[in-house]
């Protein structure tokens, strides 16, 4: 499409939304269906009910601009979903609460990403005096908004602190036997992997900014 204008760019980027949004509505009832926790599937369904309603509103708004709903492959949030995809596939392999923080994790991006998409949309809108938009806009980007609070608090309260602790009962055993065998009076093994650790992951930040 020619983009010579901000309308244009406005056009092209509800077109954007309206496909990333009708995949969210595919994907969040399997991201309900794989989470463990009872609030975290309720977040999810919860969110479901309202991504029906910002596809209703989105559609109202190709109705002001005159237009017919067109929807634009986004890129962005299929990229969003399959990762999302990729972690309800490893999921056999994990720990409920560690596999409910990826979830969470996957999920807040992808409110992230709408949460940009939808500011801008409202930006332009106000710019282009189309005031009406931006309204319906600002409702969706409130309940964006608030999915992504909630999916904080779910993590804060019960999701991270017992992935965390799901991954320490495993160390705790391998610690125990290797300070057995040691007697105390050697480094401890978990400094040690730590150091690795940190090492191995601030080489791949370092490896990743250049
Ligand atoms: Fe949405």
């Amino acid at each position: 499409m020619a983009m010579q204008s901000l309308h244009d760019v406005l056009v092209d980027l509800v077109k954007d939304t309206y496909h990333a949004e009708k995949q969210l509505l595919r994907a969040l009832p399997k991201l309900a269906k794989a989470a463990s926790d009872e609030s975290l599937r309720r977040a999810f369904e919860d969110h479901l009910g309202e991504t029906e309603t910002h596809v209703t509103r989105l559609e109202r708004v190709f109705g002001i601009l005159e237009m017919k709903p067109v929807a634009k492959t986004c890129h962005g949030m299929l990229g969003l979903i399959e990762e999302g995809a990729e972690v309800m596939k490893e999921s056999d392999d994990g720990t409920e609460a560690a596999v409910d923080a990826a979830l969470i994790a996957a999920a807040q991006k992808v409110e992230h990403y709408e949460i940009s998409a939808y500011g801008t949309m409202i930006t332009f809108a106000e710019t282009l005096g189309l005031d009406e938009i931006a309204d319906i806009f600002k409702e969706t980007l409130d309940e964006e908004e608030a999915a992504d609070e909630k999916l904080s608090a779910v993590a804060e309260q019960t999701v991270n602190a017992s992935a965390a602790s799901a991954g320490e009962d495993d160390e705790e055993g391998e610690e125990g036997e290797e300070k057995d065998a040691s007697d105390g009076d050697k480094p401890a093994a978990k400094s040690k992997r730590e150091t690795s650790k940190r090492t191995k992951s601030s080489s791949s930040d370092a490896s990743k900014s250049e």
